[in-house]
């Protein structure tokens, strides 16, 4: 069974999902150039066999769509799902259960504003963090606490990828985007589209440095920062 949602995100209908999937248009949409994004960065080449698989945690996971179409592509990765809103990890579980490489493990109900200890996360444990989406539909304290996790958390050299609507130099482009963020700040004025600039300097407190900005479809781009 699988149920549309047309306004994804944050914004769905706060009913619980169980044996179905949910459809996010956008996610939908995005999955498969960030797919080709992660092809790029992820390491699949472990030269030692007896390794453990590398570990990707995505925050945030919405409808759990995204995992589902990255996980058959590294099979030998392990990956982590989590969402704060407990009505959405029967999506998540769904696409989970049915994925035909079988590496995505059960969601976790996390919300990022928390210590990862608190779900069982050792310091410099992570390989790769995952978070799409978030960055500007929730206040800033949660950014700040994601880069501090993922500084706190991430092994050495290991990246956090993001992904969504960014500004840069006080500048957000085109006016779909001004309009996007004037939309999310009426909503709740302590959401609202991040400059780069702001990021950069949470990164720096967290030592992570930007390495690289990537312009997606849709007028997103893809944030790799990487742990020192
Ligand atoms: C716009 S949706 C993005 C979902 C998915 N990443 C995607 O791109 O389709 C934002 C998600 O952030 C989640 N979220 C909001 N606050 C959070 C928090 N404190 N910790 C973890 N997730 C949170 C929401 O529940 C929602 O699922």
């Amino acid at each position: 069974m699988s149920k549309t949602q047309d306004f994804a995100c944050g914004f769905h209908d706060n009913e619980s999902i169980t044996n179905e999937k949910l459809i996010y248009p956008a996610a939908s949409r995005n999955k498969e150039s960030i797919l080709q994004v992660l092809k790029r960065f992820l390491i699949t080449d472990t030269e030692n066999d007896d390794e453990e698989n590398p570990l990707f945690v995505e925050i945030a996971s919405g409808s759990g769509q995204h995992v589902a179409h990255f996980a058959p592509h590294f099979p030998n990765f392990k990956f982590q799902p989590t969402e704060v809103d407990s009505a959405l990890l029967g999506s998540i579980s769904y696409y989970a259960k049915h994925c035909p490489t079988k590496n995505i493990l059960p969601p976790l109900h996390l919300d990022i504003c928390n210590s990862l200890s608190q779900y069982g996360f050792k310091e410099e444990s992570i390989d790769y963090i995952y978070n799409a989406n978030m960055i500007h539909i929730t206040p800033f304290e949660c950014t700040i606490r994601l880069f501090e996790n993922a500084g706190q958390y991430l092994k050495r050299d290991a990246f956090m990828i993001t992904y969504g609507p960014y500004a840069k130099d006080g500048r957000l482009s085109p006016d779909s985007n001004i309009r996007f963020d004037a939309t999310l700040r009426d909503i709740d004025p302590s959401y609202g589209v991040r400059d780069i600039n702001d990021l950069t300097k949470l990164g720096e407190k967290n030592n992570l440095s930007l390495i690289d900005t990537i312009e997606m479809p849709s007028n997103n781009k893809t944030l790799i920062w990487k742990k020192n």
